[in-house]
């Protein structure tokens, strides 16, 4: 594989580009009818990443417990199901704190190059941070779109390299089932036979348990939905007054998702300056804001096999309810 520069900027131009689709995005969505909405992928600035990070250490939200757990102790197994001589991509890194056992399984055996792709630079910095000890690693981040970093990667690579793509955190769980299903098969169109996709999901649990997951005790997931707001605020010149708002999780079963809003407290109107547009809310109206849907082990072999892969093996973990999915290309 060419082994690019340690981190892909965003340049200044490109940086514009993302404020205009920023603002282009949250015109639409809050001009959608007769739900109002906003892309749940904004709700990760700096200090929204900050805050999931700190969800993912409360007592009620047990999906990254769940999954360290099942990948502390399974990394070896899955490790032994991989292809042999892989080359990873991650998409999403994150703090990078999940994957360091996979990472470090793999790299016992022979030296690995890891390939973040992240569009928050600063979740790539503390990955690097978190990862970079780890001996025989080499790791180049891509602040990138994840299809957009992971088209360059396999392009990239050397013939006959093998490709491990980790898709963890069940952040599949954010995409709408549809979408979800088009995304997987978007993933292994850039896949050669043999190439794998580890897959984390979380799995469906009962309402109390997902509610409280997703409206804690101490307002971390609170603030992480209000950030967004106030990020429209902060970035795109907005009026939203933030105390009007307050923040609902619920439950969609036709959709198996949990569902975060924002719910205007009275009637609120307010402007963003740099998407031109004035936004009026009537008391209890909602902006739906993030999906996160839940799956059972039992569907995703079909769900592979109408993506394009096998659904190879499965390591479930009981106690909170995920399971990690190894899906290879046919
Ligand atoms: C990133 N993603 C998998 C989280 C989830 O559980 O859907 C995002 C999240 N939103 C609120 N809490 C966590």
């Amino acid at each position: 594989m060419t082994q690019p520069a340690l981190l892909h900027d965003a340049s200044a131009d490109a940086s514009a580009a993302q404020r205009a689709a920023f603002a282009a995005d949250v015109r639409a969505g809050l001009t959608h009818a007769p739900q109002k909405e906003l892309l749940s992928k904004y709700l990760y600035d700096e200090v929204g990443s900050a805050l999931f990070e700190v969800i993912t250490v409360l007592p009620e939200y047990g999906v990254t417990r769940a999954e360290e757990r099942l990948l502390t102790e399974h990394a070896e197994d899955i490790v032994a199901h991989l292809p042999h001589d892989v080359t990873v991509a991650e998409l999403g890194s994150g703090s990078g704190r999940k994957t360091r056992r996979i990472l470090e399984a793999l790299c016992k055996k022979r030296p690995t190059s890891y390939y973040p792709i992240e569009i928050s630079r600063s979740a790539l910095q503390l990955c690097r941070r978190e990862l970079g000890d780890i001996e025989r690693i080499s790791i180049v981040g891509y602040e990138r779109d994840y299809l957009a970093g992971l088209a360059e990667v396999s392009q990239n690579r050397s013939k006959g390299e093998r490709l491990l793509v980790l898709f963890l955190g069940s952040t599949i769980g954010n995409f709408g089932r549809l979408a979800a299903n088009r995304f997987l098969r978007e993933i292994r169109s850039m896949l050669a036979p043999g190439d794998a996709l580890l897959l984390g999901t979380d799995l469906l649990k009962p309402t109390p348990v997902l509610v409280a997951a997703y409206d804690d005790s101490i307002g971390v997931t609170a603030s992480f939905n209000l950030n967004l707001l106030a990020r429209i605020n902060r970035e795109l010149d907005g009026d939203f007054p933030l105390d009007a708002f307050e923040h609902v999780a619920r439950f969609n079963p036709d959709a198996r998702s949990i569902e975060m809003h924002l719910r205007a407290k009275r009637d609120v109107t307010a402007h963003v300056g740099a998407a031109q547009l004035t936004v009026s809310l009537a008391a209890g109206e909602t902006i739906w804001t993030e999906s996160s849907h839940k799956y059972s082990a039992d569907e995703m072999p079909a769900i592979a096999d109408g993506a394009g892969f096998t659904c190879s093996h499965q390591w479930v973990e009981k106690e909170w309810g995920f399971a990690e999915s190894l899906l290879v290309a046919k």
